[in-house]
């Protein structure tokens, strides 16, 4: 496993990476001392991963868990409005933390909701394809697509942990992959801050 931390000022956070780390997802959420857990994903990553990741959080917290229908047309306010029903369904106060368990559909959306919900709670990334595992998941951007355009709805959230566990990827349909792997060239491409490019 390795873990990067990236250096906010004031509120430093962890990222881990590696294997089988979503059967000890509660080591790494157990510190955070939440009042509850609500476990935020879609259709296709909870079937696959849900009831794994809910029964490894349970012994930190009362662990509730809430499927969005997933894909991009679904990145929508009325999806927030759902989870942010379900948060309040569930009981959640201002100690509470939301799992975003998914791609970076679920992580925007869930984000998006931990930020608003009660002018903000803490939530954890838990990302399960490569271009969550690489980009989405860090630098705390979360939002929804409005009619009118792409990601115009949204706030600045960083997440209180982020943990990666790239066994996942192995369930990922290779389309998916591959558009990971194009995050991952473009970054490798990308100059780095303070250098010239050349
Ligand atoms: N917040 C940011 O900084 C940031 C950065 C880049 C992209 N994004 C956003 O991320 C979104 C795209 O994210 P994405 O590419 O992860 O797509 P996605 O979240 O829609 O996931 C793609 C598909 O893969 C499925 N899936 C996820 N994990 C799986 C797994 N382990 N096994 C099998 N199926 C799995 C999902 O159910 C979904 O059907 C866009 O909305 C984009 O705007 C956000």
């Amino acid at each position: 496993m390795r873990r990067l931390t990236v250096d906010l000022a004031g509120r430093p956070y962890d990222i881990h990476i590696g294997s089988g780390l979503l059967d000890r997802l509660a080591g790494f959420v157990r510190p955070l001392q939440p009042s509850r857990l609500l476990v935020v994903t879609d259709k296709r990553v909870g079937a696959l991963y849900g009831a794994r990741a809910a029964a490894a959080l349970q012994p930190v917290a009362s662990t509730g868990s809430f499927e969005l229908a997933g894909g991009e047309t679904g990145k929508d306010l009325r999806a927030v409005e759902s989870v942010l029903d379900a948060l309040l369904a569930a009981g959640a106060d201002r100690r509470s933390v939301v799992v975003a368990l998914g791609g970076g559909v679920v992580g925007d959306i869930a984000g998006f909701a931990a930020a608003v919900y009660m002018r903000g709670i803490r939530f954890v990334q838990v990302p399960t394809t490569l271009l969550a595992q690489v980009d989405s998941s860090v630098g705390g951007k979360t939002g929804v697509n409005h009619p009118r355009g792409k990601n115009l709805i949204g706030a600045f959230h960083q997440p209180a942990v982020v943990v990666a566990d790239t066994d996942t990827l192995r369930t990922l349909p290779q389309r998916e992959l591959s558009a990971g792997l194009a995050e991952v060239l473009k970054h490798g491409c990308s100059p780095m801050p303070g250098t010239s490019g050349r």
